[in-house]
């Protein structure tokens, strides 16, 4: 039996949405550009979609821009919009963001603009005020992550975006990991652009959505075409689109019950293992965390030979560390918390979701309790 517990990184695919984007594969062929009865069926289903979608984000359908998912609609909001001639030169992002905002920033900045760089707390949060003193005149956009993708800690978003928005500034944010896991829900929280995916919420790869309100002018993502009103030209990833907005709208309608379920099996995996495993803490603030995730640093251990045990014993999680030929490179976004490497080198990311149960957690709890102090110090200088 395997244990899936990296639901940040992906997650399966529920009957629903594979019913609803087979349906599409199957029978709804047409081009949605078309005007025949096969191109009017194809319209319907985004159109649906695109409900679904808008729904549980609390947009306005035509709020939302169909994109191959959330890097896309990331990188088009950094690049695109920064290169209008009429915005100012300077970004305000941190330094915990994911790669699909942190490289698109760095880039912009060999290009002449200005990155104002905020730093994240030891428990990985922002200060508001810190994100609204940053803006200046010249500010072109505030990109912001909902929530980290590593450690699950949810930014106090309501309170960044009414100061964002008093300062005159826009405020982009990323919610990957948010939507799904956590309410989102863009009446209440005034952010201006809003970018998700449908793979981390039970979803196809490949598809995601830009939300931009409906008085921001967004420039075209991808020319060539009038599909997304013009604004990603390119023939619709019609089963796709299908596949998100099943999955939107399962979250929509299960959200709190998630909520709860995730969080109860999260804590009794971080109880278990507090119980068991000795030299571990919590990286991260639990109090303002997604009620999937559990990052744990587990003293003088090598996260990546721990994770190669843990997957031949059946697990699949995620280290706070990458293996690149041979070197290892500490998690950014540990890093910006002021985990040294070693640090980084030894936090797990335990991410739960659909298909969890008590009995996986209570069994990767013994393997961690068996595995930890049998890898513990090997290949730890
Ligand atoms: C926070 C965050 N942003 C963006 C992405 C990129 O999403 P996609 O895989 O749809 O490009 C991810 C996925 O790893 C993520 O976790």
């Amino acid at each position: 039996m395997r244990i899936y517990l990296d639901h940040n990184a992906t997650t399966p695919l529920r009957d629903e949405v594979v019913d609803a984007m087979v349906a599409v594969l199957r029978h709804g062929y047409g081009n949605p550009s078309s005007s025949h009865r096969e191109g009017a069926a194809a319209r319907r289903r985004v159109d649906d979609a695109r409900e679904q979608v808008a729904e549980a984000l609390g947009a306005a359908p035509g709020e939302i821009t169909f994109t191959a998912g959330a890097t896309e609609a990331n990188n088009a909001v950094l690049q695109a919009l920064c290169a209008e001639p009429d915005r100012g030169r300077h970004l305000v992002t941190t330094r915990a963001e994911h790669p699909s905002v942190l490289e698109p920033a760095a880039y912009l900045e060999t290009r002449g603009f200005e990155v104002t760089w905020l730093p994240v707390d030891a428990e990985g949060l922002l200060d508001p005020q810190a994100v609204a003193a940053a803006v200046r005149e010249d500010t072109a956009l505030v990109s912001v992550l909902w929530a980290n993708n590593e450690t699950g800690v949810v930014q106090p978003m309501e309170a960044i975006a009414q100061l964002v928005k008093e300062r005159g500034a826009l405020l982009h944010v990323d919610a990957t990991q948010a939507v799904g896991k956590w309410p989102v829900d863009v009446g209440r929280v005034p952010v201006d652009l809003l970018a998700c995916s449908a793979h981390k919420l039970n979803g196809p790869k490949g598809v995601g959505c830009l939300f931009a309100r409906q008085d921001v002018a967004v420039p075209p993502l991808l020319r060539g075409g009038p599909q997304e009103k013009g604004l990603r030209g390119g023939t619709e990833n019609t089963s796709g689109v299908a596949g998100f907005g099943a999955a939107c709208e399962l979250a929509r309608r299960e959200l709190p019950e998630r909520m709860e379920r995730y969080a109860a099996l999260r804590d009794r995996l971080w109880e278990g293992i507090r119980a068991k495993v000795s030299g571990v803490r919590r990286n991260g603030s639990a109090a303002n965390c997604l009620p999937n995730t559990l990052n744990v640093e587990l003293a003088d251990t090598a996260g990546e030979v721990l994770l190669q045990a843990l997957d031949l014993e059946g697990v699949a999680a995620s280290a706070g560390a990458a293996c690149h030929s041979g070197s290892i490179t500490p998690s950014h976004v540990l890093s910006a918390m002021g985990r040294t490497p070693d640090e980084a080198r030894g936090s797990l990311r335990l991410s739960v979701g659909h298909g969890v149960d008590e009995m996986q957690i209570d069994r990767a709890i013994e393997l961690l309790a068996e595995l930890v102090p049998r890898v513990r110090g090997a290949g730890v200088e």
